[in-house]
């Protein structure tokens, strides 16, 4: 069946039998074909322990088959009920500080639990038992944004996990000291039963201790989805599995989970009042074409209108609705959902807009549902073809792990360094892959690697790989600084990089602001080809050039004449580092000079604030100012 999926979360318990009528007549009248049901339901399935009430359910997935609209159904184990906890109080999370998180919210598991592991496995079962074979059954929705609130849980279950864990990863307390470099501080452990997860501390903590931790809460919840896919892969191995992705969400290594979900989904929350926001959907929406290995995607939730978890909720403007799910769709989105059906009237999110909302369906943002959702229909060719990107970006979420940790040269925030270096292809128009590190780059004609803070033997051959097979690729600051361990390699950072680079770094220079009110951090003016004009931003270092021409020099400071930007050919390869962050003229120089190169063009009539994409056939052009979008048959270029 091929349409694009067009509905959202469905969350009939919090409203009589009467609207649930109205919502079939309602989602027909606005093309609806996919919902996503019982995702917080966990409470009314089973109110007491071990006793099921399917009765309300079967009666909505029933109406939902009569009226044509197919189910993405949730294994509703997002949120525990309140007896649960009540009868286990150990179940519930514990934060670094702690503090014992408590039921009246959601999420209030701690994910090493076997007392939530167990209760979960047993309604997953329950579940796929009863819907397995039900016709409206179209995809298994598994949990909710894991981690999104509570992501590493630090109590004494959690802790004996991670000892598991590190137990299995290191076989020995001795290779576990030499990793975590237990020498500094007095820190070196006698056996792994002194090993806790890294609470809070007097001050800095082990930095291979918290990255270890970040590793494990991620895998951790990985386990907890892995649970689940094995039992409904047992009960229906035809039906799909997802689970609903967050876009660039630091505590889960998505590329770890990719490998796990059938159909990649992802939540999408821009704020409407940030004019960047275009730009960061699309980043976010090009990792979601990468992480299902350039296939299509599904875009499980967005709002209609506003959100209600911002200090202030801008609403979407007319016509943003439309032009941000068009985006999806030329991203390579194979279906628009929303969060959610009915705007609640009670509850914390009843503020949160939704497809129907609390005004009714004499409004707009009725009218944009019903209008999206005929468009929708109209671009069924789409479906399952995602359009080819020939850049990448490498995205790497050890690196963006070790970078953000206390005690580092500078704080830096390694999203806002990838999208510095996405905003200029998103500029032009240009499709960008996220690829994982030491995957094959030989796909692509430019590849940046932003901060790829940690870097393994294989990440750095597969960079020195792709150069000497002709690719082209740009470095930049604090990459291969460190190894897996989170070790420093003596001699110059960079580690084996410095082959491919032909540079090597003597010391960081990182721009630091004083510590005034309102002080603005210093810039540093750039000289030379391309650079003129433009100033180095947060970072500079001391750079030797051992192979390698300088292109651009610092121009100001103690760092005046070091090499700011240099390239290195081998072959028909060439290796680029930049030792800054240019600001934003510099860095759309810089991607000019590497698209020339690469011979890559921009699309005709594609200008920042105006995107211009293909796929499958079709051209969207979408103007982001005026919220409005042509499409059109490609072939009308
Ligand atoms: C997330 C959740 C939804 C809802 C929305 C609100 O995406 O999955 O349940 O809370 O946020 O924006």
């Amino acid at each position: 069946m091929s349409r694009i999926r067009y509905g959202g979360d469905y969350n009939p318990e919090q409203w009589p039998e009467e609207v649930w009528a109205e919502d079939r007549v309602l989602m027909r009248r606005a093309g609806v074909n996919l919902v996503t049901v019982g995702v917080f339901s966990w409470a009314e399935l089973e109110p007491r322990e071990g006793e099921y009430e399917f009765a309300w359910l079967d009666r909505v997935l029933d109406g939902l088959h009569e009226a044509g609209v197919r189910v993405d159904l949730a294994t509703a184990t997002a949120s525990p009920p309140p007896w649960l906890s009540a009868r286990h109080p150990e179940m519930l999370p514990v934060t670094a500080e702690g503090v014992r998180l408590h039921p009246g919210s959601r999420q209030q598991y701690c994910p090493s639990s076997p007392v939530y592991r167990e209760h979960a496995a047993r309604l997953v079962r329950a579940i796929a038992e009863r819907y397995g074979s039900h016709p409206a059954l179209e995809l298994w929705h598994v949990n909710n944004e894991y981690g999104c609130h509570v992501s590493h849980c630090y109590c004494d279950v959690s802790a004996e996990a991670f000892r598991r864990w590190l137990v299995r990863g290191y076989g020995t307390v001795e290779e576990l000291n030499r990793a975590w470099g237990t020498a500094f501080w007095s820190q070196r452990y006698g056996g792994f039963e002194e090993v806790w997860p890294p609470r809070a501390a007097p001050t800095f903590r082990n930095p291979t201790q918290l990255i270890d931790f970040d590793r494990f809460s991620s895998d951790e919840l990985l386990d907890l989805h892995r649970a689940e896919v094995a039992i409904l892969r047992e009960a229906t191995p035809d039906v799909p599995i997802t689970t609903n992705f967050m876009g660039f969400f630091k505590p889960t290594d998505y590329w770890r989970w990719a490998e796990h979900v059938d159909l990649v989904s992802n939540d999408s929350y821009p704020d409407p009042a940030d004019p960047r926001s275009p730009a960061l959907s699309a980043m976010s929406q090009d990792l979601m074409r990468s992480l299902a290995g350039g296939r299509p995607w599904l875009l499980m939730e967005q709002a209609s209108s506003a959100v209600n978890w911002r200090a202030v909720n801008a609403p979407k403007r007319p016509g943003q609705m439309r032009a941000w799910s068009l985006q999806a769709v030329a991203r390579g989105a194979d279906g628009i959902l929303f969060f959610q059906w009915r705007q609640s009237v009670a509850g914390a999110e009843k503020f949160h807009s939704g497809l129907v909302p609390h005004a009714g369906t004499d409004t707009r943002v009725w009218r944009e549902v019903e209008a999206l959702g005929a468009e929708l229909a109209g671009l069924s060719d789409v479906v399952g073809e995602a359009p080819r990107a020939r850049v990448a970006i490498v995205l790497d979420w050890d690196s963006w792990w070790a970078l953000e940790q206390e005690a580092t040269p500078a704080s830096l925030l390694y999203p806002n360094l990838l999208f510095a270096w996405y905003r200029p292809f998103f500029d032009r128009s240009l499709l960008v892959d996220f690829a994982r590190a030491g995957a094959d780059l030989s796909a692509y004609d430019l590849v940046v690697v932003p901060a790829m803070h940690v870097a393994s033997p294989a990440a750095i051959a597969a960079l020195d790989a792709y150069v000497r097979q002709g690719g082209r690729l740009l470095v930049t600051f604090q990459t291969a600084i460190l190894d897996p361990d989170l070790h420093v390699q003596p001699g110059g950072y960079l580690g084996a990089l410095r082959e491919t680079l032909g540079v090597r770094v003597e010391e960081f220079a990182p721009l630091a602001a004083p510590e005034l009110p309102g002080a603005e951090p210093p810039v540093v003016a750039l000289a030379g080809s391309g650079l003129d004009g433009s100033t180095a931003t947060q970072w500079t270092e001391y750079v030797h050039v051992a192979d390698a021409e300088a292109v651009a020099m610092f121009a100001e400071g103690d760092v005046a004449g070091w090499p700011a930007l240099t390239r290195r050919t081998l072959g028909e390869g060439k290796a680029w580092y930049v030792a800054t962050l240019p600001d934003e003229a510099g860095r759309d120089a810089l991607v000019a000079t590497l698209l020339a190169e690469a011979g890559i063009e921009v699309a005709r009539g594609a200008r920042p604030g105006r995107e211009v994409l293909e796929r499958a056939g079709r051209r969207f052009a979408i103007d982001h100012a005026a919220c409005t979008v042509e499409v059109e048959p490609a072939s009308r270029r």
